[in-house]
C-alpha cells in the first residue's frame, strides 16, 4: 500500500496563504460593486500585465486553451493552413490548431531544452504553413531568433512562462494560462493574449465578446471567452508576486543541483530566466524512480506520455510512433519533481535521497 502524499507534486496554497486577508479584502471589493463582468479590475490587470511584459497590449479571456483560439482566428488562421507546433506539450496547443479547422504540423523538440528544434521547424515549412507557433515548454523560454528568420508569423504559447525572460518579446500574439497550477495563477480558469500588434490586439478583444464592442453590432462571429472580475482582481495581486515567486522557484532549481540530483539523472539546462513552472528531469529510469517516489509518498509527474502525434483523436495526420524521436524519447524519460516557491530544503534532501535509494537498486 503506497503511504499517503505527504510531498506534493506543487503547492501553491503554501504560496498565498500568508495573502489571503488580501485576497478576501479584494474579493469583497469587487462583490461589493457588484460588477463582475470586464469591470475595472479586468482592465487594471490588463494594463499592468502589458507593463509587466513589455508587450502595448493584452486582452484577458477565460482561459489559455481560448487564448490560443482567439489568437489564431485573429491571424486568419482557418481551413487549409498549417501551423507548426512540437508534439511535447498540453494537448491545447495541437488542439487550438484543430479547432480552426487548420492542421498541426508537428517538428520535433531540442533534447537539451525540450522546445522545439528550430532547424526541424524549418524543414517542415511549406507555402501553407500561416504560423509558427514555439511552446515556452515548463518555463524555459526557447530563444526565437532562428524562427523568426522564417518570415512567418509566430505565436508563442507561452501558457507555462509568466514572467519567464524573454517572453512574449518576437511572437505576433503570445498566449499565457492562469490554470490554478500555473506559476501565475488564478481561482479557477483564466488566460491572457498578450499583443504586439494593436491591430490583433483589437481584434481579439472583438472576438471574446461575441465580435461585438457594446453588443448591438455584432461584427463578427466571435466567442464568449472574458476574464472574470473576481480573477482579475486575484490575478493583480499575485501579479506583484511573481517576480518573488519566480525566483523562489529558480532557488529550489538550484538547490536540486547542489544536493547532487545531477549525479543520479540528467537536470533541466540552468539558464537564468528559467521559471520552473515544472522541474523536469530525465532518465532511462524514469519508471522506476516513479515508483520510488511513489511508494514514499512524493508527488511527482510524467508528462505527455503520449505525445499529441499519437494521440487518438490526432491519429488523422498520419504520424507513426518513429515519427519524431526525440519526442518520443523524452516522453519516455521525462520526472516532474516537487517544485514550489519556498519547497522547504529537507523536503528536496528528501526526494534525492529517495531517488539516491532507487538509483542505487538499479546500480
Ligand atoms: C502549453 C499549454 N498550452 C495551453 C494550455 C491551456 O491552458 P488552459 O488550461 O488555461 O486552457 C496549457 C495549460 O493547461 C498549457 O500547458
Amino acid at each position: 500500500m503506497p503511504s499517503p502524499q505527504n510531498i506534493p507534486l506543487g503547492d501553491t496554497k503554501a504560496q498565498y496563504e500568508r495573502l489571503i486577508p488580501q485576497i478576501m479584502e479584494r474579493l469583497g471589493e469587487v462583490v461589493e460593486s457588484g460588477r463582475f463582468i470586464l469591470g475595472p479590475n479586468v482592465q487594471a490587470f490588463e494594463q499592468e500585465a502589458a507593463q509587466f511584459l513589455g508587450v502595448p497590449r493584452a486582452v484577458g479571456v477565460a482561459n489559455g486553451t481560448d487564448a490560443l483560439v482567439l489568437a489564431l482566428d485573429a491571424m486568419g488562421i482557418g481551413p487549409g493552413d498549417e501551423v507548426i507546433c512540437p508534439a511535447f506539450t498540453f494537448y491545447a496547443t495541437a488542439e487550438a490548431i484543430a479547432r480552426r479547422g487548420a492542421t498541426p504540423v508537428f517538428a520535433d523538440i531540442d533534447p537539451a531544452t525540450l522546445n522545439l528544434d528550430p532547424e526541424d521547424v524549418a524543414a517542415k515549412v511549406t507555402e501553407k504553413t500561416r504560423a509558427l507557433m514555439p511552446v515556452h515548454l515548463f518555463g524555459r523560454v526557447m530563444p526565437l531568433a532562428r524562427l523568426a528568420e522564417l518570415d512567418v508569423p509566430i505565436l508563442e504559447d507561452a501558457a507555462q512562462a509568466f514572467g519567464a525572460e524573454g517572453v512574449a518579446r518576437t511572437g505576433v500574439l503570445s498566449t499565457f494560462s492562469f490554470y490554478p497550477s500555473k506559476n501565475l495563477f488564478a481561482f479557477g480558469d483564466a488566460g491572457l493574449v498578450a499583443a504586439n500588434d494593436e491591430e490583433l490586439a483589437d481584434r481579439v478583444a472583438l472576438l471574446r465578446f461575441h465580435g461585438s464592442r457594446e453588443k448591438r453590432d455584432f461584427k463578427a462571429v466571435g466567442y464568449n471567452s472574458r476574464l472574470d472580475e473576481l480573477q482579475a482582481a486575484v490575478l493583480r495581486l499575485f501579479l506583484g508576486e511573481i517576480d518573488g515567486w519566480n525566483q523562489g522557484r529558480r532557488d529550489a532549481a538550484a538547490r536540486y543541483r547542489e544536493l547532487g540530483l545531477g549525479d543520479l539523472c540528467e537536470l533541466p539546462v540552468d539558464e537564468p530566466g528559467h521559471v520552473y513552472h515544472m522541474y523536469v528531469v530525465r532518465s532511462s529510469e524514469r519508471d522506476r524512480f516513479a515508483q520510488a517516489l511513489e511508494e514514499s509518498g512524493i508527488g511527482h509527474a510524467s508528462y505527455y506520455v503520449t505525445p499529441l502525434h499519437l494521440q487518438p483523436a490526432l491519429r488523422y495526420l498520419g504520424y507513426e510512433e518513429g515519427s519524431l524521436p526525440e519526442t518520443e524519447r523524452a516522453a519516455r524519460e521525462n520526472l516532474a519533481l516537487p517544485m514550489w516557491a519556498g519547497i522547504p530544503t529537507e523536503s528536496q534532501k528528501r526526494v534525492v535521497s529517495v531517488i539516491r535509494d532507487a538509483a542505487a537498486v538499479t546500480a
